[in-house]
């Protein structure tokens, strides 16, 4: 098994996004019970992780009254961990955009559960639903049945009508701080007896977006690769060959036999390659930010200024580009070389005309 999955946080006292938890204890503690949650926030937070504890609680058996924890062996828990529980319904909408099944939520909502005190709906991805899905949830969500929780996840809060959000009640999943993805990289770390430098650990956790799934497939990768130092680390995450930074003073300076020398490098190496794009698109994101002045990035003086908006643009559309298409290139690093070589073409182009 893959270890995000293996160290699924499946009590809440596991969920290491600390104010996201404190306010779930404090929800579930109290006596207004929501029949409706939002978990909205960024990729590999935990808000599907977060959803399945909710509804183990909502119907362990053998509840623990002080912290609410689930026990995560009655039938109840047990059929919700390993994804059969007849009551508990997860809802992908990204797929087909949910027509099917809120048709189908519509039909069967009213009937009682099967096993379980709560029927749960796990809606995942729900700024996808279409419009007559929204309309058909809203419904529900206006009177649901005394045996019915929802809970909605999204990574785009912003696209769900103001009429859904107003009637659930709200948890802001965010990126985790380097202490918490350090906590939860620990926890993976001693669950697989892997010894690995504090250093080595720390820049795991910067480079991995805010995101625990990110954070934990790093190490996943460094565990294969028994990397244990912040060199070995370095290695794996390309930034030994050349940094993120570098990388764009010299498509600046459109450099290109360095930047693919570095590029074979970094093959050699065994890097990965999407971590590394995902760490140029984090700083081409920062310096759109901060040209916008919406947000000071820290940027080294070096970077401030060196493209114009146009170019960021080409840039960002370039390696977004490039992102997507490795999952599915034979050579991972491919993608990431013909980037380079549009752009600098594109640079030869710009000083022709
Ligand atoms: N709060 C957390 N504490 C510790 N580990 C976590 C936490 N959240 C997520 N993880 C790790 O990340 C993995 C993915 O989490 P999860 O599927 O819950 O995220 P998500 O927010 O639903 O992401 P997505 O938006 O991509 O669906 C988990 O299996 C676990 O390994
Ligand atoms: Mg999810
Ligand atoms: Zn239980």
């Amino acid at each position: 098994m893959v270890l995000y999955r293996k160290y699924r946080p499946q009590k809440l006292k596991e969920l290491d996004l600390s104010d996201v938890r404190e306010k779930l204890v404090r929800t579930l503690l109290s006596s207004y019970k929501p029949h409706a949650y939002l978990f909205s926030g960024p990729k590999g937070t935990g808000k599907t992780s977060a959803a399945r504890i909710v509804a183990k609680i909502l119907n362990c058996e053998k509840i623990a009254k002080t912290t609410i924890e689930p026990c995560d062996k009655c039938d109840q828990c047990q059929a919700i961990i390993e994804g059969r529980h007849l009551d508990i319904i997860e809802i992908d909408a990204a797929s087909n955009r949910g027509i099917d099944e809120i048709r189908d939520l519509k039909e069967k909502i009213k009937l009682a559960p099967v096993l379980a005190k709560y029927k749960v709906y796990i809606i995942d991805e729900v700024h996808m639903l279409t419009n007559d899905a929204f309309n058909a949830l809203l419904k529900t969500l206006e009177e649901p049945p005394a045996h019915a929780v929802f809970i909605l996840a999204t990574t785009e809060a912003d696209k769900l009508p103001e009429t859904i959000v107003s009637r659930s009640t709200k948890f802001d999943f965010h990126r985790a701080s380097l202490e918490e993805l350090l906590h939860a990289l620990k926890r993976v770390v001693i669950g697989e007896k892997f010894k690995i430098e504090d250093e080595a650990l720390a820049i795991i956790a910067k480079n991995s977006d805010g995101s625990f799934r990110d954070a934990t497939k790093i190490l996943e990768n460094a565990i294969n690769q028994k990397a244990t130092t912040f060199q070995a680390i370095s290695a794996i995450l390309g930034t030994d060959s050349i940094s993120p930074e570098k990388f764009l003073l010299y498509l600046q300076q459109n450099k290109v036999t360095d930047l693919l020398s570095a590029i074979v490098n970094m093959e050699e190496k065994g890097a990965d390659f999407r971590l590394f794009i995902a760490s140029i698109l984090d700083l081409l994101h920062g310096i759109l930010l901060d040209m916008h002045q919406v947000k000071q990035a820290h940027l080294s003086k070096d970077l401030k200024d060196i493209f114009s908006l146009k170019e960021l643009n080409k840039l960002i559309k370039l390696f977004s580009d490039a992102y997507v298409q490795m999952r599915f290139a034979g050579r991972p690093d491919l993608p990431l070389e013909i980037a380079i070589i549009e752009w600098s073409e594109n640079l030869n182009k710009e000083v022709k005309s």
